[in-house]
């Protein structure tokens, strides 16, 4: 039997992606070298290698992306098929200014992002456009250190006010810095060099300077969205925080406060991002480990002035934490988490949970009291075309029809105000934690491998028919 709720009617119904996991043309039309550029490919087993420089004879997969640079226009007409309302992808920085110091921004670059954002809309899809997707100029990381270093608020505030400024009657809702939260895994190079370009030496304390650079990231944020509402009134700027709610895995107190206290790490962001505040027990860790921050009285000005209008998050999965001992109880997201024998797991090790979705929602309103948007949420999987060009994606549908369950239900029995729904992704591109292809997301297979051979033919996957169901009836699910 069809279960169905009503959403609001202006609900956006879409799907989400990135610059630099689907355009290629890495190095075409003044493109500069982005920190993705740098990623070789992985596994699951193999974390990616981060290269200094782009090396002779390594595999980059994000130079070829899916090649959407070139074949947006036809991509999209599938988008539009599909009934998409919505489409969130992010603005290569590298294509506007390629060493992102620049004074002048490189029209090439410009022109590509007008001639996408007029396709959507001519299709009647609305962008969603995230600034920082994990594709920072290298150059920046190269000659300033990356996000530790103060300056990089001015180069990324001129480069949003350029775009903001050239693309705010085609796009409307805004994103700054696509989980901006991943660095709370500060003990892993990856989240580090991607969130914030971050490359440290074993004696630098990494997690000061992860707690620095996020704290510049988030002033320049704040200027984003005072600057984009000088600019246009009407434009909305998010946060982009990943929500994976931590639970205790047992009701002992000690898990209990663990598990808050994860929580309260993992998601601090928020409460600078929306409430403009450091709230009083970090600024009480910091004090014990005596970390000296730069934190100036007008960043906390602009912090208070620039809180966003609403809340953007991806939802992939749950995680669970033990007991600690220690009084400060301070996560340590490489150590605490354990799995939760209640959930199953995809082939990544993702814990699959639904109520997750909805429990994680109804704590963020709860907090921040803003409109959510879930700009991410979706299940990587191999997927096999048999003999007819047909793709059963059972799986994907399985968890996606969950998922939008719950999500149904915290806004209708819950009361959350959500704006849309994005996941993750609308066509298959290359994955960021691996750079493997194989690890496939879309409603539309790309008929390419890890190595980026194939005819790059599309091709509608059975979730294509289902999402399109789901959306031509406002949210009912079969
Ligand atoms: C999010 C990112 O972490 O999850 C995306 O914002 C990413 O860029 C998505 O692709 C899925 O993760 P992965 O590593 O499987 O591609």
């Amino acid at each position: 039997q069809a279960i169905g709720y009503q959403l609001p009617k202006d609900f956006l119904w879409g799907a989400a992606a990135a610059a630099h996991q689907l355009e290629g043309a890495w190095n075409f039309d003044g493109k500069g070298v982005s920190i993705a550029d740098v990623m070789r490919l992985g596994d699951k087993n193999h974390p990616r290698v981060i290269d200094s420089k782009v090396e002779k004879g390594q595999i980059y997969p994000n130079h070829w992306g899916i090649d959407f640079y070139h074949t947006f226009a036809e991509d999209i007409t599938l988008f539009h098929q599909l009934g998409l309302t919505c489409f969130r992808t992010s603005i290569a920085w590298t294509r506007i200014f390629p060493n992102g110091d620049e004074a002048e921004p490189n029209e090439a670059g410009l022109a590509f992002y007008d001639r996408l954002f007029t396709r959507l809309r001519e299709n009647g899809i609305e962008p969603i456009v995230t600034l920082s997707h994990f594709e920072m100029p290298l150059h920046l990381v190269q000659v300033y250190g990356g996000w530790r270093n103060r300056k990089l608020i001015d180069f990324f505030t001129h480069f949003a006010a350029t775009v903001i400024q050239r693309f705010h009657h085609q796009v409307k809702y805004w994103l700054t810095f696509n989980e901006i939260n991943n660095q709370t895994n500060y003990q892993d190079p990856h989240p580090l060099f991607q969130n914030s370009g971050l490359q440290l030496t074993v004696d630098e304390n990494s997690r000061q300077q992860m707690f620095q650079a996020a704290h510049y990231e988030m002033v320049a944020s704040a200027k984003v969205v005072q600057l984009a509402h000088a600019i246009d009134q009407q434009v909305q700027v998010g946060a982009m925080l990943n929500m994976s709610p931590i639970y205790p895995d047992s009701d002992d107190p000690a898990t209990v406060m663990a598990a808050q206290r994860a929580m309260q790490t993992r998601f601090y962001y928020g409460d600078v991002q929306c409430l403009g505040i450091y709230p009083h027990w970090l600024l009480l860790d910091w004090q014990h480990a005596n970390y000296q921050m730069d934190i100036t009285e007008d960043d906390y000005r602009q912090l208070q002035a620039g809180r966003v209008d609403y809340l953007g998050f991806s939802y992939y999965m749950s995680f669970a934490t033990h007991s600690l001992t220690d009084p400060l109880f301070t996560y340590n997201e490489q150590n605490n988490l354990v799995d939760n024998p209640n959930l199953e797991k995809s082939d990544w090790g993702w814990q699959i949970d639904p109520l997750g979705l909805r429990y994680a929602m109804n704590w963020m309103f709860d907090r921040w009291h803003l409109p959510q948007f879930i700009v991410e949420n979706g299940f990587g999987a191999i997927d096999q075309v048999d003999y007819q060009g047909k793709i059963h994606d059972r799986g994907r549908i399985n968890y996606l029809r969950r998922h939008i369950l719950a999500m149904e239900q915290a806004v209708t029995l819950d009361g959350v105000p959500l704006l849309g729904y994005c996941p993750w992704s609308v066509i298959d591109l290359v994955s960021a934690s691996t750079g493997e292809m194989s690890k496939r997301y879309g409603f539309i297979y790309v008929d390419q491998d890890n190595l980026g051979r194939g005819s790059k033919q599309r091709l509608k996957k059975d979730s294509f028919y289902w999402y399109q169901t789901v959306i031509h009836s406002g949210g009912r699910l079969v």
